[in-house]
């Protein structure tokens, strides 16, 4: 008549809770992107995702500077140019915004935190796609790679310690880790976004980076429904180098995120993306949700499923949740 079996018996106080919760987060696990603008004078919030900002080189500087005191485990950049033009020259020149950017953070904060810069074209390109285009229109991989490889040493040389390649090329990895070590920054590690997806919750993001996109960008990002295909993609990026590997977004592929931590020998990042912050802001804002305990069921749920660092526009603030513990 009395079950023989009472998994309840380890939820009974906070203090047993504690002693048996099976997975943590630290803020070192936690990477914040950040948005950099040319030529702006003040801060501007993003108006699809409230709380997040459009950031002067100075106001980055200090937005950094409170995440590394948060202690998180480093900020991923992205830049937003005043100019754009068919092939992102902004992206490749030491000047443009997001090299100038890079240099003043690494002078500012030298090896404290882990420096990464965002490789890809789409924001400074005025077209919007992630690659340069052919004659018919279509993103060319390889024309394409040639650029990534100088914008990988220009980012590098600006200070970055790791490279995101975001763009989904076929070999960026390869190209891009032969470049970095021709031009001698063997030190500089590869973060590939292995896995992206053509994904709807990018979207307050193409607000952010004011995104001159048409179309989408179906032909080299991954079918939302394909989950073996990331496998492939993962399993080429080690081939290539890749230091990490990153599955993007998070939270609707969660399934690809543990795929991907079993097969993989590097460590394994997510991206909590835009439309995943936007949605619970936005829900929280209504009130129809507590937006702190589904920020961090979001978070658990992430590392649960695999990730060993978790990209997060809540990194610093969540930083210092957890600090408080
Ligand atoms: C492309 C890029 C994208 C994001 C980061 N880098 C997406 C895209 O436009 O395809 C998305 C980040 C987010 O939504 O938070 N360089």
């Amino acid at each position: 008549m009395f079950p023989s079996h009472r998994p309840r018996r380890l939820r009974t106080t906070p203090a047993m809770r504690r002693l048996v919760s099976e997975t943590t987060i630290r803020p070192r696990q936690l990477v914040l992107p950040v948005f950099v603008k040319e030529g702006a004078t003040s801060p501007v919030e993003i108006s699809s995702m409230p709380g997040v900002h459009h950031h002067t080189r100075d106001s980055l500087r200090r937005a950094a500077e409170e995440a590394v005191r948060a202690g998180v485990g480093g900020l991923m950049l992205f830049g937003v140019p005043q100019r754009r033009d068919a092939v992102g020259s902004g992206a490749v020149d030491p000047d443009g915004v997001l090299n100038a950017a890079l240099a003043d953070l690494r002078s500012e904060l030298g090896d404290s935190t882990v420096l990464m810069a965002d490789t890809c074209l789409d924001e400074f390109t005025d077209h919007g796609h992630c690659g340069v285009l052919a004659a018919d229109g279509t993103v060319d991989n390889d024309a394409t790679l040639e650029v990534y490889a100088e914008m990988a040493v220009a980012q590098a040389r600006a200070g970055a310690h790791a490279l995101g390649p975001s763009g989904m090329m076929d070999g960026q990895i390869g190209v891009l880790r032969s470049a970095l070590d021709e031009a001698g920054f063997t030190d500089t590690s590869l973060i590939a976004y292995s896995a992206k997806y053509a994904s709807a919750f990018f979207g307050p993001f193409r607000d952010a980076v004011e995104s001159q996109l048409s179309g989408d960008r179906k032909t080299y990002q991954q079918d939302p429904g394909n989950g073996r295909e990331a496998l492939r993609e993962v399993v080429l990026d080690l081939a290539e180098g890749a230091d990490a590997v990153m599955v993007k977004p998070a939270l609707a592929y969660l399934d690809v995120l543990r795929a991907v931590a079993e097969i993989s020998d590097v460590p394994v990042a997510a991206y909590q993306v835009s439309g995943e912050y936007s949605m619970v802001e936005a829900a929280a804002r209504n009130g129809w949700i507590d937006r702190d305990r589904a920020i961090l069921e979001t978070l658990t749920s992430i590392r649960r499923a695999g990730a060993d660092v978790v990209l997060t526009y809540w990194a610093t603030e969540v930083a210092g949740w957890l600090d408080r513990d």
